[in-house]
């Protein structure tokens, strides 16, 4: 009898957690004979839908479902469990930057942090909510018990952004995009590094020779992607973000393949690219395949891309600065 693995998703009634939930239970992310239990927090008016969405994945008839516990306190919610997606927040609306939400959104993030404290001890604690550095900082910071290293922010759905522009310019399949590392902040200035990444194993710029597409329309592209799509759905990404969200949680469950490396913020302990300690920065990881990741260190990084990287820095210390009564010393 195989334990069940134990997944919080925050927010599960919302639009992310419509997505999210079905591919989280259908063995697709931790094994076909690996039973999962999901523990959902929903704020009290949206219990009900939370309870309609448990109804359609009992009516999916996954075996890998074990059960389902729907509660309105994170204590409950967060009580054993192996992993936390932390997806309930509210989202941005057209026009907005996504750390205009951080005074709204912050303080969710205390009070969850301190319930994370009853979590597994090995808990992964992956936040998506937005601003989703800070709000990961945030956590962080009010969780005495699970180490910093635990919690990472999620920039896979910038990566999945940035290797489709780079496809279509290429005239390539997907698949053939390697090593794409976005730096820093899940905001319009991040840094998608097109300087390290590969196309079919080759150097990118023996591909990709129009450097100033590079430069401005894949950059701002992929920046204010989320953006474009808020214009276009009127309402922000959400099945694209379930899906980076798959990818994250298996690209850190599974060794990353020798040479390759992918994108997650993690906390900063100041020893690697003079990013400094504490900020919740995107970097290029490696997973060991045991449930650790590491950055990859040593890419050369040009002066082009370090002055990008100087700028969402600057934000994440700006946006730190604001939320600095939430963080705990
Ligand atoms: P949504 O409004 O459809 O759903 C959010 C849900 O969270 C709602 O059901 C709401 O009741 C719930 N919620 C709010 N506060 C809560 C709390 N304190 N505890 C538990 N639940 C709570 O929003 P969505 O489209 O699912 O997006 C959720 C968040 O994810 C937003 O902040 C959005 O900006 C962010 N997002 C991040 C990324 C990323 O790449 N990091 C991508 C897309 C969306
Ligand atoms: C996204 O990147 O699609 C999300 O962060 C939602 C947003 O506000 O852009």
């Amino acid at each position: 009898m195989v334990e069940p693995i134990k997944v919080a998703v925050t927010g599960a009634a919302g639009q992310i957690g419509y997505s999210l939930l079905f591919r989280l239970a259908s063995g697709e992310v931790f094994g076909e004979k690996q039973p999962v239990r999901l523990q959902l927090l929903e704020l009290p008016p949206a219990l009900k839908a939370a309870e309609g969405t448990a109804m359609e994945l009992e009516d999916c008839g996954f075996p890998t479902l074990d059960g389902i516990d729907i509660s309105d306190d994170p204590n409950k919610v967060f009580d054993g469990v192996h992993w936390a997606l932390l997806v309930g927040s509210k989202p941005r609306g057209p026009g907005m930057e996504r750390n205009d939400l951080i005074k709204e959104n912050g303080p969710i993030f205390t009070s969850q942090g301190k319930a994370l404290n009853r979590a597994n001890k090995n808990v992964r604690v992956i936040v998506v909510g937005n601003p989703c550095n800070t709000n990961a900082l945030i956590a962080q910071h009010n969780c005495r018990e699970i180490p910093a290293t635990q919690f990472s922010a999620m920039t896979m759905l910038d990566e999945n952004r940035a290797k489709h522009q780079l496809a279509v310019k290429a005239k390539v399949n997907v698949g053939q995009i390697t090593n794409l590392a976005i730096w820093g902040n899940h905001s319009s200035t991040m840094v998608p590094d097109f300087e390290n990444c590969k196309i079919g194993g080759k150097p990118l710029g023996d591909v990709i020779k129009d450097r100033a597409w590079l430069e401005n329309d894949f950059f701002t592209t992929v920046q204010k992607r989320g953006a474009a799509i808020i214009t276009a759905r009127g309402k922000s990404s959400a099945a694209s973000a379930a899906s980076a969200c798959i990818d994250h949680i298996k690209r850190y469950i599974h060794k990353t393949p020798e040479g390759d490396w992918f994108s997650a913020a993690i906390a900063s302990d100041g020893n690697a690219y003079d990013i400094p300690a504490g900020l919740i920065f995107s970097f290029p990881m490696r997973s060991l395949g045991n449930g650790k990741l590491e950055i990859v260190k040593n890419l050369n990084l040009s002066d082009f891309a370090r002055k990008k990287i100087q700028l969402t820095i600057k934000e994440l210390v700006e946006e730190r600065d604001v939320v600095k009564e939430l963080l705990v010393k």
